[in-house]
């Protein structure tokens, strides 16, 4: 009997399963037997006696999961954090919790209300004492963490629970004597079990398995080798006899019906305090503001599932909804996150949306110097597609040449401050670059609601079209592309050589010479299939009229390459009347610039062919440079790398035979980019019979 140790039951007089909070209630109302549940519990508290002596708090009429002591507090020391039920159902527990405490000379500390934290149920002591293991995700919020750290002056560490059967601490978790940690790592999330990790060497670390964690073996009442639970496998037995453990069985089903067993039905009241150990909390908050159409864009929805999707967690302080259906909403919520990595995590994310901080929280961005030339320091800020600002001195400076995946490098001279995107490999030694999540927003256009449509291209928004629409969608990207032509902008189009082999080289030229193209990018592929069709009317050696491989036509494109090598280039080759039609004859002809990126696989290549691939996408860069939309055709690689290098705002048609391909690229979080899932070939057709119907709706369709 050790005399030191005393632990809290109440008795099961008024238990019964009358709701459901968690999903071992689900399906077991009132189907617990009061006799069996009894006769349970007089079993577990013969045994804890045995052990140590056990008060009881008196049971309450009304409150059927009273007999779960674990959650009345976490005590420490002569101190002790009341709990605050998250449901209403446990909540008239709180009272007689309090009153038994105080009663028994307890300091008692109470949270502020709307606060819900469940006591020992999801805060539990590492036996040595050195710190305090602290759940969130279910029923205690991240946020009550810091004040256990305050009141108890203890270290806490937060582990987020992810698997709604083990929605308390307790259940999937158990600090055993000596260091040894019981545990069921899947019902953490990553990052959680990486902290477990860090703590408790691995020869410490006893993972069970499903089975029985589903028999609640991790929710033991542990007494110095003793370990009391409902139920073990012979294998987690063995393993626990073999560092010195000696388990109890007694069984609890009675109580799993509610959720609970060995663990729930006790709270050690006895938690000594080391002197040498301190307070400290890495919990950290942050209040965010959005605006926009928070609710109709889906925006609200996906800022707060990103926040818990990456361990952080979140309470709505403010949200005000716009009167009209065209006012914009606002909101402000307060993100939470077990430390700083994870906030600066969730930040990033938020700050893609268009989170910004409150202004009177606003700080000046954290600039660090380059450290060598093209390497940024550690921990820069990755920038997206979207309009970005941040704030240097005070003022918010505009972001240029705004592309994703860069840093921010920022050049402070007597004539003022320029912060431009720049990819890591050109950062320079006289700049600084933007480094953590501070003094930075996105700047999100939000939609104007009332303006009349028509007056501004509707794309469908984003996403993949079936068949059926792809008509439609032609439609809507010809009016476009008129309208750009005569408002004097910029489309770029990016194509693999399927547009060849589709046949698509035709339309292609044509939309060339009529002016709706300003800028072609591709690789070698499509150049030369393009020459060799236009040369000798193959495209790889397969006779475009024919539909059939000509003979020894798998050598065409070499000679094709032959060919434009002999000339010089390709507008050599127009020049010395060499090559007379097609693609790469039409952008020659109409002064359409090109690039070509070649690639390990390129045959020849043709001299025109860019084979120095950072210099093919500093090219690919600058022929983007105020591109109103870009057409992206069958090719995934050049169309990603195009992707990446363009901001916000240009509209992005992806057509592909893959509806992987066109989701992938049609996903950037926006409306102004969209999917054609079709054959490249009949999407150039429908696109140049739709324009000719724009320039005369009169005429009879022509067949092209
Ligand atoms: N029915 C109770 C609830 O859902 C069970 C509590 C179990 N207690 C525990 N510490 N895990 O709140």
């Amino acid at each position: 009997m050790t005399d030191s140790i005393h632990f809290l039951m109440c008795s099961p007089t008024y238990y019964d399963v009358d709701y459901v909070i968690n999903p071992w209630m689900e399906g077991n109302i009132h189907k617990s037997s009061y006799d069996k549940a009894k006769d349970q519990w007089h079993q577990l508290y013969e045994v804890i006696k045995e052990h140590t002596h056990v008060y009881l708090v008196d049971p309450a009429k009304g409150w059927p999961d009273m007999v779960f002591t674990a959650n009345a507090g976490l005590v420490l020391g002569n101190n002790v954090v009341l709990s605050r039920f998250l449901h209403k159902e446990r909540q008239g527990e709180e009272p007689y919790f309090k009153q038994w405490f105080a009663d028994n000379g307890y300091n008692v500390f109470e949270l502020p209300p709307e606060l819900p934290f469940e006591g020992a149920g999801d805060a539990l002591l590492d036996r040595e004492g050195r710190w305090l293991w602290a759940g969130y995700g279910f029923r205690t919020e991240l946020d009550s963490h810091p004040y256990l750290a305050k009141w108890l002056d203890i270290e806490v560490l937060s582990l987020r629970l992810v698997d709604s059967r083990f929605y308390h601490l307790d259940t999937c978790f158990c600090p055993l004597a000596n260091g040894y940690l019981l545990y069921y790592p899947p019902a953490f999330d990553a990052y959680s079990n990486h902290l477990i990790e860090r703590r408790v060497p691995p020869e410490k670390r006893i993972a069970i398995s499903e089975p029985d964690a589903v028999n609640f073996a991790c929710n033991a009442v542990n007494i110095n080798e003793v370990v009391i639970m409902n139920q073990a496998s012979e294998e987690l037995k063995q393993r626990l006899a073999k560092v010195g453990f000696r388990v109890i069985e007694t069984p609890l089903t009675e109580f799993l019906k509610a959720g609970g067993a060995a663990k729930c039905l006790t709270l050690r009241t006895t938690e000594p305090v080391l002197e040498d150990v301190h307070a400290t909390v890495s919990v950290t908050s942050r209040t965010i503001r959005m605006e926009g159409h928070l609710l109709d864009a889906g925006t609200m929805n996906r800022a707060l599932d990103l926040v818990v999707e990456r361990g952080g967690s979140f309470k709505v302080l403010n949200f005000d909804l716009g009167a009209e259906r065209q006012s914009t909403s606002t909101a402000e919520v307060r993100v939470s996150a077990p430390d700083q990595e994870v906030m600066e995590d969730v930040m990033t994310e938020l700050i893609r949306i268009g989170a910004a901080s409150l202004p009177e929280d606003e700080q000046d961005a954290q600039l660090e110097p380059v450290p060598a030339f093209g390497v940024a320091p550690d921990d820069f800020y990755v920038t997206t597609i979207y309009p970005t600002e941040v704030r240097i001195n005070g003022e918010w400076v505009r972001v240029t040449h705004q592309r994703m995946d860069a840093a921010i490098a920022v050049k402070e001279t007597p004539q003022g401050v320029t912060a431009r995107c720049k990819l890591i490999r050109d950062v320079d030694t006289d700049e600084k670059v933007v480094v953590g999540v501070r003094g930075i927003r996105t700047v999100r256009k939000t939609e104007d609601r009332s303006r009349s449509a028509g007056e501004e291209f509707s794309f469908m928004g984003a996403g993949v079209s079936s068949e059926r629409r792809v008509e439609l969608v032609v439609e809507q990207i010809a009016w476009e592309m008129r309208h750009i032509r005569d408002q004097g902008g910029k489309v770029a189009v990016t194509a693999g050589p399927v547009v060849i082999h589709t046949g698509g080289s035709h339309h292609l030229s044509r939309l060339i010479r009529e002016g709706y193209i300003q800028v072609l990018l591709g690789g070698n592929a499509i150049a030369v299939h393009d020459i060799e069709q236009a040369l000798m009317g193959t495209s790889l050696g397969v006779d475009m009229k024919q539909g059939t491989p000509v003979h020894g036509g798998h050598r065409h494109h070499l000679k094709t390459i032959n060919t434009i090598r002999q000339c010089g280039s390709i507008a050599k080759a127009v020049d010395q009347g060499v090559l007379t039609k097609g693609v790469m004859y039409e952008c020659v002809k109409n002064n359409v610039p090109f690039c070509l990126a070649g690639s390990i696989r390129d045959d020849g290549p043709l001299p025109d062919t860019q084979m120095d691939l950072v210099k093919a996408q500093e090219e690919y860069s600058q022929l983007l440079e105020g591109v109103d939309m870009i057409l992206m055709l069958s090719t995934m690689l050049h169309s990603i790398g195009v992707g990446n290098m363009t901001p916000s705002g240009v509209k992005m048609v992806c057509v592909d035979i893959n509806p992987a391909v066109v989701t992938k690229l049609s996903d950037r979080g926006s409306i102004e980019s969209v999917g054609v899932v079709t054959d490249v070939g009949l999407f150039l057709s429908l696109l140049v019979k739709q324009l000719e119907q724009l320039t005369n709706p009169y005429a009879e369709p022509q067949v092209i």
